[in-house]
């Protein structure tokens, strides 16, 4: 096994968002917490009698029929953010640098919901910035914790968050996003897939972790918590309402493996969308975001753990570096599209907002739709299978590997359409590709690359492209469009 001379506990529980502050690591090795987090909540109340779960709920004004007008009363309108409440789970020591991810995507007075912190915030956290969603601070849960014993005392924690989010925010939500504060969210792309789905009915959407082993240790069934748990308001509800017994049950397990059980017994499983990162990754992530599966993105998961994804930027300057391409068209970010300059037998592959490739051979979307292996899995080991899906190794070959250019910026032209240029972000130091007729692509400096300002959120099919010049100053011109009915990308 892979893993034999890892210490499984130990990986697990630096997966956790919290490991370095919490007394998870102290309390309970084996228990995991991946960036788990919501839901400890209900945990809350089960076991303490004076604290029942009606008790809670009538505090919290949610009566069995306000949870429903939804389904009572045709909803004409379509779904919108006002519809989302968010739960993002932080700490008073990780907010001071993790508060800017939020920030670059939060949408101050339209998205809502609340960070959870644990203790009330200091420094220079006051005052509050009014660019990041409200704070809140979990109610102290020592009694309850005194009688349930739990091996975390970190999910309680989180439980109890949930349910500042219910009480705070249910007139008009469909569905709760619970996420970390290190989890970049997509919003109109949220919105887009979301609407989909029928609100009123019970959903659980997510997706399990990128790293094989996070499943293997968890579930390969459930949504991670970093990632992303989404739920339809009614079954949110009615996780609620079972939650004594789902925490007497199943206490002990992650906090988002939790969810899953106990969703489970309501008789929901999970909805698994791509768009949903967990990233139990490491190092390098730009050959996922190169190739990123071609459904909308949704989240971005351990910001804080991997590089920045752009070259020559801090963490918090590519989260708003990221975000003046996905304000304009969230629906195309990390789309990939590829294209053939004929003339050198040159591929450009683009992945709108974010990169482009240029391969010195001909090559099918079948192989470039294959993540490059740029990044690492959570643990030490090397050998597969390390991901959930597969990945190529072009390392020094000629004819294999890209040379790599970075999005630096965008603009709307007059014609209405959207440029996005993209700058090489080093030189390739590989030879021409011989077999290919050594046309080398190393003076290529930028590539502009147009697209419909009309966004694409049915990504029914991949896009096409054509390849409209190369100038020997170095500038490429790529330009988007349908695909026509009998093209092949190849
Ligand atoms: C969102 O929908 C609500 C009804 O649920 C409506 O009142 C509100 O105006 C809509 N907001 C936007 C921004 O469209
Ligand atoms: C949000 O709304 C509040 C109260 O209406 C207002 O004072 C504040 O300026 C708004 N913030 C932003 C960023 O628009
Ligand atoms: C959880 O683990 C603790 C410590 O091992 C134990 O005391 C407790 O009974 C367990 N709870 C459940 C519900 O199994
Ligand atoms: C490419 O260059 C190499 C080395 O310079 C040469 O041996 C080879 O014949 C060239 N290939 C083509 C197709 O011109």
């Amino acid at each position: 096994m892979a893993s034999n001379n890892v210490n499984v506990a130990e990986l697990k529980e630096k997966m956790n968002f919290w490991s370095d502050n919490f007394i998870i690591r102290d309390v309970c090795r084996l228990v995991v917490v991946s960036g788990l987090v919501f839901f400890v909540i209900f945990v809350v109340f089960f076991n303490d009698p004076s604290c029942s779960a009606s008790g809670i709920f009538s505090n919290l004004k949610i009566s069995p029929s306000s949870t429903q007008p939804v389904a009572s009363s045709p909803d004409v309108y379509p779904l919108n953010v006002s519809h989302l409440a968010f739960g993002l789970q932080g700490s008073e020591k990780t907010y001071h640098f993790r508060k800017a991810y939020l920030e670059a995507w939060w949408r101050p007075n339209k998205t809502r919901g609340y960070v959870y912190l644990d203790t009330a915030p200091t420094g220079d956290l006051l005052p509050w910035s009014p660019n990041s969603p409200q704070y809140r601070i979990n109610d102290d849960l020592s009694k309850l914790l005194q009688e349930i014993r739990p091996r975390s005392a970190l999910m309680p924690r989180m439980v109890h968050g949930i349910l500042e989010l219910f009480r705070e925010e249910h007139e008009g939500i469909k569905w709760i996003i619970m996420g970390d504060d290190d989890t970049m969210f997509f919003v109109d792309n949220l919105i887009d897939v979301l609407s989909k789905y029928d609100h009123t009915k019970y959903y659980y959407i997510g997706y399990p972790s990128e790293f094989v082993l996070s499943n293997f240790w968890f579930n390969f069934n459930q949504a991670f918590g970093g990632g992303g748990i989404i739920l339809s308001y009614p079954l949110a509800k009615a996780l609620v309402r079972d939650m004594e017994r789902c925490l007497r049950t199943y206490s002990n397990l992650s906090a988002d493996l939790m969810t899953m059980a106990c969703l489970a017994d309501i008789g929901a499983n999970l909805t698994p969308l791509k768009g949903v990162h967990q990233n139990d990754l490491r190092g390098d992530y730009s050959g996922f975001l190169s190739s990123h599966p071609k459904d909308l993105v949704l989240s971005i998961h351990h910001w804080d753990v991997l590089d920045p994804i752009f070259p020559k930027m801090d963490r918090f300057q590519a989260a708003q570096h990221l975000m003046k391409a996905g304000n304009v068209d969230q629906s195309r970010l990390f789309q990939q599209t590829i294209c053939h300059h004929r003339e050198t037998s040159w591929t450009f592959s683009i992945s709108w907002g974010y990169s482009a490739h240029v391969y010195e051979k001909v090559m099918a979307r079948s192989w470039l739709m294959t993540p490059i292996e740029t990044f690492r899995g959570w643990g030490d080991s090397n050998s597969p299978p390390l991901f959930m899906f597969n990945t190529r190794r072009p390392f020094g070959d000629p004819c294999e590997a890209p040379h790599v250019f970075f999005f630096e910026s965008i603009e709307k032209t007059s014609t209405n359409e959207i440029i996005t240029i993209y700058a090489r972000s080093a030189p390739r130091n590989l030879l021409p590709c011989a077999a290919s007729g050594n046309h080398s692509a190393e003076f290529v400096s930028k590539i502009r690359v147009f697209s419909s300002a009309t966004r694409r959120p049915e990504v029914h099919r991949a896009e096409c492209c054509d390849v409209v010049s190369v100038k020997s100053s170095g500038k490429a011109e790529v330009k988007l469009r349908e695909c026509k009915i009998d093209e092949i990308i190849a």
